[in-house]
């Protein structure tokens, strides 16, 4: 078999792979997404910007991080990062240079603003005149916006969400992913939304919201700012369980819509389990910021050689591979059973008889 051919067309964009760095530092300027197109990089979702970048103040520190007992490895990592504090007309200048540079390389621009129509209405105009492939609406920062009734704010309110994306899709003249908040029971609601008002793809997930740790020598939660902290935003390794299991929950709610999966993801194998999981591209974001830019190399390597194991010539023949494999607590439990039955009376049954055995112990269960 030849080698895999790793690419992918996402909404009418040809990703030349599914890695895409992740919003946030290592996406902050058009010199490091240049560097990171350059190492081979699909694509960029850029830091997200907003109108006024005046009213963004970060504070120092803002990142916490959990390590492991026995290897002092970074597991976990917490931040209270804002949106980008450089300017908007910068930010402009920047986006379409990149385009310029690097017209097959994907560049998706977060975006967020106030709860106003006219506002989100000016940032995707201006935005797209650059050029830019497609947008983010980051509906989802945990912590800081949401205090200006923004990110989460907005997107753990379903309504809100419907309402945003409309406004985008009013204007927006490119394709549209919601970028959609785990601090949610159920991550089909906000999604929904979103599609129902026109977004063409639902990245997921941010960051969780967490308070990593107490200093036992001071008594104060980190990360410490004058001696007082805020709960952060939680990434890396640590929240790939609960990542997977979001992009699950929305891949099988809506199977015609493209995901973006986002969350711990730092090898090829972690990439692997998104898109079985239903994921047509993949982001990055604390992994390239704990492990560097040039991890992309080794991201493709194993990708590739986990397609070829399975034998899927092409990406698309992975997309949503293992989705089948979710089902009820009843069907487990009647599949073990038949399962059960079947060792029991030793392998005499045929696989028909089989199949019928679980059917009906599912019937007996859910109709009880
Ligand atoms: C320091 C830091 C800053 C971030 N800034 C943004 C941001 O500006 N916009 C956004 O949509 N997500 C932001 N994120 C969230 C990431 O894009 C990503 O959704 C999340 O961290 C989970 O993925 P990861 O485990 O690969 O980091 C940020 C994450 C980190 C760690």
């Amino acid at each position: 078999m030849q080698s895999p051919d790793l690419s992918i067309v996402v909404n009418g964009m040809k990703f030349e792979n599914p890695f895409v760095l992740g919003s946030g530092p290592p996406g902050t300027n058009a010199r490091v997404i240049g560097k990171s197109f350059d190492l081979g990089w699909g694509g960029c979702v850029i830091k997200t910007i907003s109108l006024d970048s005046s009213k963004v103040i970060n504070t120092a520190p803002r990142y916490a991080k959990l390590r492991s007992r026995e290897t002092n490895e970074v597991v976990g990592f917490e931040n209270i990062e804002l949106i980008s504090d450089r300017p908007f007309d910068v930010w402009m200048k920047e986006l379409k240079q990149l385009k310029k540079d690097y017209p097959s390389k994907m560049l998706i621009a977060s975006i967020m603003e106030e709860y106003r129509r006219d506002a989100w209405h000016e940032i995707v105009k201006r935005t797209q005149d650059t050029g830019v492939d497609a947008f983010e609406l980051n509906l989802s920062c945990p912590h800081g916006l949401p205090e200006r009734k923004m990110g989460m704010a907005m997107g753990e309110d379903p309504s809100i969400c419907e309402e945003v994306v409309g406004w985008v899709k009013e204007v927006s003249t490119i394709p549209v992913w919601a970028k959609m908040t785990p601090n949610v029971g159920d991550p089909t609601a906000p999604a929904r939304a979103s599609v129902n008002a026109g977004a063409d793809g639902i990245s997921l997930i941010n960051t969780i919201l967490s308070v990593t740790g107490i200093d036992l020598t001071t008594l104060r939660p980190l990360p410490t700012v004058e001696g007082y902290s805020v709960p952060g935003g939680y990434s890396g390794q640590a929240v790939r369980p609960i990542a997977l299991r979001h992009v699950m929950e929305v891949a099988r709610a809506f199977p015609n819509v493209t995901i973006s999966g986002i969350g711990g993801i730092e090898t090829g194998a972690d990439a692997a389990q998104f898109i079985l999981l239903g994921s047509h591209t993949v982001q990055i974001c604390t992994g390239a910021m704990l492990r560097g830019y040039e991890i992309i190399d080794e991201l493709k390597t194993d990708l590739g050689k986990i397609m070829a194991e399975h034998k899927f010539e092409k990406l698309a023949d992975m997309v949503g591979k293992s989705l089948p494999y979710f089902t009820t607590h009843a069907d487990l439990v009647a599949r073990q059973k038949a399962a059960k039955a079947e060792r029991h009376h030793g392998n005499n049954r045929d696989a028909d008889t089989w199949k019928g055995a679980i059917a009906k112990e599912t019937d007996a269960l859910t109709t009880n």
